[in-house]
């Protein structure tokens, strides 16, 4: 097995994918694999070598538009530019964070809210090829819209990603048995957008709400709120702006 293991790495070392921890990635595809027939074990190892873990192999095209996104959301918060007109990513390690929990819960739908430039969502599309999954993300304007569209062409993660342009609050109570969703979208609105969405989620699935910590001013009373909804468990971490997450029960 440790030959067999040597030379997929060689031979994959020709790849775009950009590897880190490789020996634990392959022994993870070959413990998967080696448990298929031959044949299937044949067809199935192709798709294994890109897309059987979240952050040891992140396909080159979807980093580099990772990296792009990053550097403009720097800049523009360095040029001073309204909120309006900017990105407003999350950071990466919310990224990580986000994809960790999507690829943790129950079957169900994925939904998000707020897309902007689309940096969110393509963390949460590293969890969309993890689960077999994909992502329904809600965008109020056409122009962030626009720029999203180039992030999941250019990352080649178009076929994992639905964008609803339109305010979210008109098409959320039709998503039903939603198992992840991420809200960061107009903090004025995070009660409404909450729920809508709670009553229609699948027992064990997962909430994050971003901004917490940030704009405490304006998100904590609905904190204090869920924090007692009988509905979910809930906890605020003091990660990144202050995720709250909650849990549907
Ligand atoms: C903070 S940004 C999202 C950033 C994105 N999640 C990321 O990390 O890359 C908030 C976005 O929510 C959008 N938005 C605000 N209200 C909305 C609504 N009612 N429905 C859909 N999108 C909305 C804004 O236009 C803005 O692009």
């Amino acid at each position: 097995m440790a030959k067999l293991i040597l030379i997929y790495a060689y031979l994959d070392s020709f790849s775009t994918v950009d590897h880190r921890d490789c020996e634990l990635t392959y022994l993870r595809r070959w413990d998967r694999l080696s448990r298929l027939r031959p044949v299937d074990r044949f067809y199935s190892f192709k798709e294994f070598r890109v897309y059987d873990c979240m952050f040891h192999s992140i396909k080159q095209e979807i980093s580099n538009r990772m990296r792009y996104l990053e550097s403009i959301d720097t800049s523009e918060r360095q040029k001073g530019l309204p909120v309006s007109e900017r990105l407003c990513a999350i950071s990466p390690e919310i990224g990580r964070f986000i994809a960790f929990l999507a690829a943790t819960v129950p079957p169900g739908a994925w939904i998000e809210v707020g897309t902007s430039g689309g940096y969110s969502t393509l963390w949460l599309a590293l969890a969309c090829q993890e689960r077999g999954k994909r992502i329904k993300t809600f965008e109020l304007q056409e122009k962030k819209a626009q720029r999203a569209r180039e992030t999941f062409k250019t990352a080649g993660v178009e076929s994992l990603i639905e964008m609803v342009v339109g305010d979210a609050k008109e098409y959320l109570r039709d998503e039903k048995n939603v198992s992840f969703c991420f809200l960061d979208a107009d903090k004025q609105e995070y009660g409404d957008y909450y729920e809508h969405v709670v009553p229609n989620m699948v027992r064990g699935g997962i909430l994050v709400c971003d901004n917490m910590i940030s704009h405490q001013a304006i998100l904590g009373p609905f904190c204090q709120k869920v924090l007692t909804d009988e509905r979910v468990d809930a906890v605020l971490l003091p990660i990144g702006k202050g995720e709250l997450v909650c849990r549907k029960l």
